[in-house]
């Protein structure tokens, strides 16, 4: 599979060697263009490229976008119609600036992505998980106390191939239901941050 990243940060570069170690391709993009990944491209080895953020999104068959939640509305529309994207971004107004539709909490920021793409089918995940600990926490399925993520999104296909991708990372997976109830793990609440098994997710994202 290949997997497009719009933002090659924390997040994206994670999820970027996570994805190579499982035998997968990616296509990493960024704001400043492709030659500023080719260090980041380098290290990952001969199963990474870079391209424009629109090449990105045209080339993954799941495409992640991960970039601070300001930049939502420079991600590329026509080329993730149909296809599954994953939204890592989380909303911080002293850094995103102040979004009045999340501060009344009448949506979700998952919800903007899925509202500016029309459609993509979106399911949030990996947000509520440091990068560096997405990066070292996974363990092969079955492990005791192995740690769980929660995902949400609208479209049940989608989340099963976003399912397959988290558990091959080394995580069980969550679902807490549809795309809005992405609200129950963002930043602060009892689901987000904490190394916690499926169990006791499910008890953290509350009934
Ligand atoms: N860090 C974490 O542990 C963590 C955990 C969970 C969720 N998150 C969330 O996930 C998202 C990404 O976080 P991060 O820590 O990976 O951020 P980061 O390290 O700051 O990286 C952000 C990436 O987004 C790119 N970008 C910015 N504006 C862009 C645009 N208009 N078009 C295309 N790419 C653009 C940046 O490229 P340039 O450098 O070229 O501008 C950079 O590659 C954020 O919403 C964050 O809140 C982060």
């Amino acid at each position: 599979m290949r997997i497009g990243l719009i933002g090659s940060g924390r997040i994206g570069s994670t999820v970027a060697r996570l994805a190579i170690a499982q035998g997968h391709d990616v296509v990493l993009s960024n704001s400043r263009g492709p030659d500023s990944l080719a260090d980041l491209v380098a290290s990952l080895g001969p199963h990474a490229s870079a391209a424009t953020s629109t090449g990105a999104a045209a080339a993954g068959d799941i495409v992640v976008v991960t970039i601070p939640l300001r930049a939502v509305p420079d991600v590329p529309v026509e080329p993730l119609a149909g296809k599954v994207v994953i939204d890592t971004n989380n909303y911080y107004p002293q850094r995103d600036g102040h979004i009045t539709a999340l501060d009344s909490g009448e949506t979700t920021s998952a919800e903007l992505l899925a509202a500016h793409l029309g459609d993509a089918r979106v399911v949030k995940a990996f947000n509520s998980i440091e990068a560096s600990q997405l990066l070292n926490d996974g363990q092969p399925a079955g492990s005791p106390d192995r740690r769980a993520l929660p995902i949400a999104g609208d479209d049940a296909d989608a989340k099963k191939v976003v399912t397959e991708l988290i558990d091959s990372f080394g995580y069980d997976v969550v679902d807490a239901g549809p795309l809005a109830e992405g609200r129950r793990f963002e930043p602060s609440t009892p689901a987000s941050g904490a190394r916690l098994t499926a169990d006791s997710l499910r008890v953290a994202l509350g009934p």
